[in-house]
C-alpha cells in the first residue's frame, strides 16, 4: 500500500467471566454496604475470573469475539498488542499466549503496561505501527484479572475493581479527509511518574519477588483524574480539529461514576452521551474502555459514522485519549 494510511476499527468484542459478585456479597467479606459502594462509586456488581481462568484466556475470548464481529480469520492478524497490568506470568507477554491460542505463528505480539490507560496506550501504539506499514491487520486487547492483585481485607480498594477483557480489530486503509474518514483520527498519551505512590502495587519481581497488592490514595486519584482527563480530551479534539459538541459518544475508562460525571461536566457534555458500564463491570483497568465500547456497539447505541472520544487515566500516573470515527 502506498500513501498515507489510517487504522480503521472493523470489529470489537468482549468477554466477562461468568461469576458475578454483588456488593452484598462483598459486605460479607469486608465492612461495607451496597448503599456506600453505589453512592460513592456507582458500582453494583463486578465479574470475577474462575481459579483456572487466566488473563490470556479472557483476552483470547474477547479477541475471538472481535474477529467474528469483523468477519476476519485469525490467520490474517499480523500484530497483537495486549494492554494488561495483570499478566499470567511475569513473562512471556500475554499477547504471545493469545497468539498461540488463536493458532497464529506469524507476525508479532507484545504487551503494553499503562494500567488503566493501557487500552488507549495500546491503541495509540498499534495505530502508529499500522500507519507505518508494519501490519495490515492488528488486534488490540485490554484484559485484566485485577481480582488477583486485590487485598480482599482492604475495603477502600477491593470494592472498586473487576475482571474482564475487550478487543478491537484494526485494518490499514488509505487515509482521506479527517472530517469524514473512519478509524483512529488522533490520540495523545501522557505520564508523570512523580505520582507513583498515589496508585501502585506493593510488590513485583525486582522489588519484593512477590506479586503484591494494589494500594491507592483514592481521593487524590479522583482529583487528578478529572483534571487530566478533561485536559487530554481537549488536546485530542484540538489535534484533530473537532470540538466537544461534535462528539457523539464518550467511551471512558470506568473507574467511578462520579469521575465520569465530573469529567463530562467539565467538557460541557451531557451524561446521555457518556457510555457507562461501571455499574455492572466495576473498574476493569485496561479492559474497561473496550468493554464499554463493545457494550454500546452491540446494544445499538454506537452507530457507523459516530464520533467517539475514548479516554482513560491510571497508575503511574498515565493518561490518554483517542478520537475514533466508528464503523
Ligand atoms: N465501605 C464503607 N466505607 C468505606 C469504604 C467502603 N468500601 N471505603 C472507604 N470507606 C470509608 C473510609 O474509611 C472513610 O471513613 P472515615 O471518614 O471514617 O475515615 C470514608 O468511607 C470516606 O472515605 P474517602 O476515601 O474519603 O471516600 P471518598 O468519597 O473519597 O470515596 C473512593 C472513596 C470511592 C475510593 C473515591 O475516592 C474514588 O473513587 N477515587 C478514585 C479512585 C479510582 O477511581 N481509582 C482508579 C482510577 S485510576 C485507575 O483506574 C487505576
Amino acid at each position: 500500500m502506498s500513501g498515507a494510511l489510517r487504522s480503521r476499527i472493523i470489529g470489537c468484542g468482549s468477554y466477562l467471566p461468568q461469576r458475578v459478585m454483588s456488593n452484598d456479597e462483598l459486605s460479607e467479606i469486608v465492612e461495607t454496604s451496597d448503599e456506600w459502594i453505589v453512592e460513592r462509586t456507582g458500582i453494583r456488581q463486578r465479574h470475577v475470573a474462575a481459579e483456572d481462568e487466566k488473563t490470556s484466556d479472557l483476552a483470547t475470548n474477547a479477541a475471538r469475539a472481535a474477529l467474528a464481529h469483523a468477519g476476519i480469520d485469525a490467520s490474517e492478524v499480523e500484530l497483537i498488542v495486549v494492554a494488561t497490568a495483570t499478566p499470567d506470568d511475569t513473562f512471556p507477554a500475554v499477547a504471545t499466549q493469545v497468539q498461540r491460542k488463536l493458532g497464529i505463528t506469524h507476525g508479532a505480539a507484545f504487551d503494553v503496561q499503562a494500567v488503566c490507560s493501557g487500552f488507549i496506550y495500546a491503541l495509540s501504539v498499534t495505530d502508529a505501527m499500522v500507519r507505518a506499514g508494519q501490519a495490515k491487520v492488528a488486534l488490540v486487547i485490554g484484559a485484566e484479572t485485577f481480582s488477583r492483585i486485590l487485598d480482599w481485607q482492604d475495603r477502600t480498594t477491593c470494592v472498586l475493581f473487576g475482571d474482564g477483557a475487550g478487543a478491537v480489530v484494526l485494518k490499514a486503509e488509505p487515509a482521506g479527509d479527517i472530517r469524514t474518514d473512519r478509524g483512529v483520527l488522533a490520540s495523545r498519551l501522557h505520564s508523570d511518574g512523580r505520582y507513583r505512590d498515589m496508585l501502585y502495587v506493593d510488590g513485583g519481581p525486582s522489588s519484593t519477588r512477590t506479586t503484591g497488592f494494589l494500594r491507592m490514595k483514592g481521593r487524590e486519584v479522583f482529583r487528578h483524574a478529572v483534571e487530566n482527563l478533561a485536559s487530554v480530551v481537549g488536546e485530542v479534539l484540538n489535534e484533530a480539529g473537532f470540538e466537544a459538541k461534535d462528539v457523539d459518544w464518550v467511551v471512558p475508562h470506568q473507574a467511578n461514576r462520579r469521575i465520569l460525571e465530573s469529567t463530562a461536566k467539565k467538557l460541557g457534555l451531557p451524561m446521555e452521551r457518556v457510555v457507562v458500564t461501571v455499574d455492572r463491570h466495576a473498574n476493569t483497568s485496561a479492559a474497561s474502555v473496550p468493554l464499554a465500547l463493545d457494550t454500546a456497539v452491540k446494544d445499538g447505541r454506537i452507530k457507523p459514522g459516530d464520533l467517539l472520544m475514548m479516554e482513560a487515566m491510571g497508575g503511574g500516573f498515565t493518561w490518554g485519549g483517542a478520537l475514533v470515527r466508528w464503523g
